[in-house]
């Protein structure tokens, strides 16, 4: 049985790894995150605290529970926090990172890690994982940091490569879909960019790649997305359509008239071919995601 140690268990993505993970009996699985306890209360799990940019307490927990594989969920995500606070930013998503290495390294474990669609400038569109990188914001920046030092670690190793990720936990922090769903929920009229254009990923589908890839031994980058190519505007359209709520709430707008503070690459479209030739990766499209979102969020109250 393989000993599986996920860090970031409280964000978006490890929730879900917590749920897929429990109900498998080929691992055993130590969960961990930043904040003291786990978020969501009604499934029992393993969990620890771990703070990865603590670089003693990384060592002292991979030293005594001697994983097989470290799956890492934990990131610094605000992409406009990560442009103001450097540092921090550095900390989460590199320091972190190199912290993770140098145990997987002492310990011969593999290293599952999660980057972004950042790291590229978004000129091209529909990349693959062999194009060429160009963050264009501090965030895009440290990921990109962050997998190169796993790609020079002399570490077993993949990379998930994957982009907008959105669904629901508990206080996870606020996604597009979740923004969207709400505002229009509230009668809230809201902008979306129509220039912004990307694959958006539903988060299970994420966390199902991340098992595929543990699963299957693969090692290397992998581009993981959702099957449609759509703009911000769309997306939000389409949620109004699944949600059943008013289209006439969202206006289209460029990217540059939203003023926000970190530049944002604009069309980050993933060419998921190899992912699904090695992982039987098999991505949902938009509107089955939306409605799996929308089943999920019965019965549970929105941030
Ligand atoms: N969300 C997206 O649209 C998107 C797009 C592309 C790539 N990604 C990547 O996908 C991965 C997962 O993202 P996500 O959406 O699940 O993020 P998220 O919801 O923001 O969760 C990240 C979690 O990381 C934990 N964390 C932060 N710093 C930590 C530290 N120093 N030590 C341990 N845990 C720490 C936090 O845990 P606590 O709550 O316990 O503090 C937080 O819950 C990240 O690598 C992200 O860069 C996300």
């Amino acid at each position: 049985m393989k000993r599986v140690l996920v860090c970031g268990s409280n964000g978006l993505l490890g929730q879900r790894l917590a749920y897929l993970l429990d109900s498998d009996d080929g691992y055993e699985v130590l969960h961990s995150s930043h904040h003291r306890s786990f978020a969501e209360e009604d499934i029992l799990i393993d969990y620890t605290q771990l703070d990865i940019s603590n670089r003693s307490d990384v060592r002292s927990l991979v030293s005594s529970y001697r994983p097989d594989v470290i799956l890492n969920a934990a990131a610094m995500t605000n992409v406009d926090a990560c442009e103001r606070e450097r540092e921090q930013a550095w900390r989460m998503n590199v320091t972190g990172v190199e912290n993770l290495v140098e145990m997987c390294r002492r310990i011969s474990a593999k290293l599952i890690h999660v980057s972004t669609d950042y790291v590229f400038d978004g000129k091209q569109g529909n990349y693959s994982e062999t194009d060429r990188v160009h963050p264009v914001n501090y965030y895009g920046k440290t990921k990109l940091a962050g997998e190169n030092v796993i790609l020079t670690g002399g570490i077993d190793h993949a990379i998930l490569r994957t982009i907008l990720v959105y669904g629901t936990g508990v206080n996870v922090r606020n996604n597009f879909a979740l923004w969207v769903i709400n505002s229009l929920n509230d009668g809230t009229p809201i902008r979306c960019a129509t220039d912004q254009i990307s694959n958006p990923t539903y988060v299970a589908d994420l966390a199902m790649a991340m098992k595929l890839s543990m699963d299957s031994n693969t090692t290397g980058v992998y581009h993981i997305a959702g099957a449609d190519a759509v703009s911000r505007y769309e997306f939000a359209v389409r949620a109004a359509s699944v949600f059943g709520y008013d289209p006439s709430l969202i206006t289209r707008v460029q990217s540059a008239d939203l003023g926000q503070f970190a530049p944002r690459p604009l069309h980050t479209t993933f060419d998921c071919s190899k992912a699904k030739r090695d992982l039987q990766y098999h991505p949902m499209g938009v509107t089955q995601g939306l409605k799996s979102l929308q089943e999920e969020l019965t019965g549970i109250h929105l941030n």
